[in-house]
């Protein structure tokens, strides 16, 4: 069985679509059947409609600040829709212990950096900044710290000489891309139950 499955975007939705052309896979082990935008007219909500995913916005802004709120009406709809694993791909919300709580050890986010380098925002900057020779991006377990849950999955990308943090993103982002489905899989199939050591460790080069 496949097993139902939500991502929760923000935006434009680039790791969504990595994600519905994995599942487009019947031998995938995971269904996409739901996404979730907390923002009205997410580009991401377009690519999941042509793929014929059902979509639902829950906009946080008339919850004025109640997070704990705008998360019980997300979990409404996970529950609707009985999901069982949720991914966040470009979810702009800092979570609750509600919806960590709820999906603890079924809940993987993507992140812009080699964690524990670079958690929060600003990652391509922070790494030109810092002057590192490689960058990447990691999937994790979502727990209650900001960036801090069990890695699953790890890619690393070489800074180049002349890297702005645009060029940058763009060489991580396509690396996402490759891992964020290959995490998915070995949670859905069972396999990410060692969070021990990481699962995938891919690289470009140089
Ligand atoms: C990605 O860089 C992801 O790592 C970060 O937010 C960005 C989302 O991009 N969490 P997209 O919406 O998946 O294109």
């Amino acid at each position: 069985m496949r097993r139902r499955t939500a991502v929760l975007i923000s935006g434009r939705g680039s790791n969504l679509a990595a994600l519905l052309a994995a599942a487009q896979d019947p031998n995938y082990p995971a269904d996409i059947l739901l996404v979730v935008s907390n923002v009205p007219g997410a580009g991401g909500l377009a690519l999941a409609e042509a793929a014929g995913v059902p979509t639902v916005t829950i906009d946080h802004k008339p919850f004025h600040g109640d997070r704990a709120a705008h998360e019980a009406a997300i979990v409404e709809a996970l529950d609707a829709a009985a999901i069982e694993l949720v991914c966040l791909a470009g979810y702009l919300r800092k979570l609750t212990p509600l919806l960590v709580g709820r999906y603890a050890g079924r809940m993987l986010n993507i992140h812009p950096s080699l964690l524990p380098a670079f958690p929060g925002l600003h990652t391509h900057e922070r790494a030109l900044a810092a002057g590192v020779k490689r960058h990447g991006c990691t999937v994790h377990f979502v727990t209650e710290g900001l960036d801090e849950g069990p890695i699953l999955a790890q890619a690393t990308v070489p800074v180049l000489p002349g890297d702005t943090a645009d060029t940058l993103a763009a060489r991580v982002l396509a690396q996402e891309h490759v891992i964020y489905p290959r995490a998915l899989a070995l949670l859905a199939s069972g396999q990410a139950g060692a969070p021990d050591k990481p699962l995938i460790q891919a690289a470009t080069a140089p």
